[in-house]
């Protein structure tokens, strides 16, 4: 018998922890976008949350550099001490926070510094507020964590923004932590100082609550102003900030994010670490100091073109019937609800019910990949990245509409 015949026969138990787990959505709609395009069909992606630039020069040139100064070895698990500085100077810069090495963990990805806070607050039961829509991957970690999420639902008409006086309401003895990206993926809202001071004043009035503060669009902002939750000194304590590389210096496939919160908090991220991946790699490390050496001037170039993408895409969803949308304030998605459009007969006939049909079938008859609301905690939207060339969205969103134009 060979080895694969005998494997077939082993009965396989899969632990509970993972059978309850959902695969990321937007992973799921790229993969389906990318088996079309391997069978020759012209299909415009615009599922994924990455930037289309390439990693600036001078980025890849420090990597180089590592390379060849011999940085081949494991890392220290909280991330080099020099990275770190540097990631305390970034905070005093940008964002007027004084914060020491000491409470800076470099982690694989802002992906894993947000693990690692829910995993080291969240106890079984415990429940976590997810400011909603929310993206992917926070309701999955609160469930790794066996915690509770509870959705907290922003609408379209305040910009999908919780407001403080719906966080007041929403938390109970049991909340352990809060969790929102401010700017937003998936709806690209920012909150204001204003918003951001009335719901510090909500986290103030508890003292067993927690915030997990995600700023991975910190740079992609086009109203100006990014304010951290942690500039509230009334919580700062409590505040565990996100950031990363992945975004603003277009460099999602290095790896590299990171978080600032008190001593304690960082070290126990640290022991998570230690234990399941050790410090992140010493090359893409080297490579994210040089580029906050470099500042956020390449960022900003990059974001001039997101800003004209974002509004040449919502000049050309205004022309779309029944695509209600906000205007994005920052990041790189627009979120448009398409309810109106549930109840319309496909010409195959299948009625469209959900936003999970109709991305289906923009898929099929547009050939344009987008994300169902649902993964985002908003089942009446559907999620278009803007992330790409001006003309890919100019002829993505023509398609849109001419589909769109033949429902019943
Ligand atoms: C809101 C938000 N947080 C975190 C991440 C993860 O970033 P990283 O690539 O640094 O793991 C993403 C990536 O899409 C994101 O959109």
């Amino acid at each position: 018998m060979s080895t694969a015949e005998a494997t077939t026969r082993v009965p396989l138990i899969l632990s509970d922890r993972i059978n309850a787990m959902q695969e990321s959505q937007t992973i799921a709609m790229a993969k389906k976008a990318r088996a079309m395009a391997a069978e020759g069909v012209d299909v415009i992606s615009l599922s994924f949350g990455e930037p289309d630039f390439q990693t600036p020069q001078y980025i890849k040139d420090a990597a180089k550099q590592a390379l060849d100064e011999g940085y081949t070895f494991y890392t220290p698990v909280p991330g080099y001490l020099e990275l770190r500085q540097a990631i305390c100077d970034k905070f005093r810069r940008d964002n007027q926070l004084d914060y020491q090495p000491a409470n800076i963990v470099v982690s694989t990805g802002a992906k894993q510094a947000l693990a690692n806070v829910v995993l080291s607050l969240v106890n079984p039961g415990d429940e976590v507020v997810v400011f909603s829509p929310y993206w992917v991957s926070y309701e999955e970690m609160v469930r790794l964590a066996e915690g509770v999420a509870v959705p907290l639902v922003g609408t379209l008409e305040n910009e999908f923004k919780v407001t403080a006086a719906q966080l007041e309401a929403a938390i109970t003895p049991r909340t352990r932590l809060i969790m929102y990206s401010s700017p937003c993926n998936p709806t690209g809202a920012v909150f204001s100082r204003q918003e951001l001071a009335a719901i510090a004043e909500v986290v103030g009035r508890h003292p067993h609550v927690h915030v997990l503060a995600d700023e991975i669009y910190e740079y992609i902002n086009f109203v100006g102003e990014h304010v951290s939750l942690a500039q509230f000194e009334e919580v700062k304590e409590r505040v565990i900030t996100v950031n990363g590389f992945s975004k603003g210096y277009a460099m999602t496939g290095w790896r590299v994010g990171y978080l600032a919160a008190r001593p304690e908090i960082a070290a126990a991220c640290e022991k998570i670490q230690s234990q399941i991946t050790s410090g992140t790699c010493s090359i893409a490390q080297r490579a994210a100091l040089a580029a906050l050496q470099g500042g956020r001037g390449s960022a900003d170039e990059m974001v001039a073109a997101y800003r004209r993408r974002r509004d040449m895409v919502l000049d050309l969803v205004q022309d779309i019937p029944g695509f209600r949308t906000n205007v994005p304030s920052g990041a790189f998605y627009i979120f448009p609800d398409v309810s109106g459009y549930f109840g319309r007969a496909t010409p195959a006939g299948p009625v469209i019910q959900t936003a999970a049909d109709l991305a289906l079938y923009l898929l099929h008859d547009a050939h344009v990949a987008a994300v169902d609301g649902s993964a985002f905690g908003a089942p009446n939207c559907i999620r278009f990245s803007t992330a790409a060339a001006d003309e890919k969205l100019r002829e993505a969103f023509i398609r849109i509409k001419d589909s769109l134009a033949k429902l019943g």
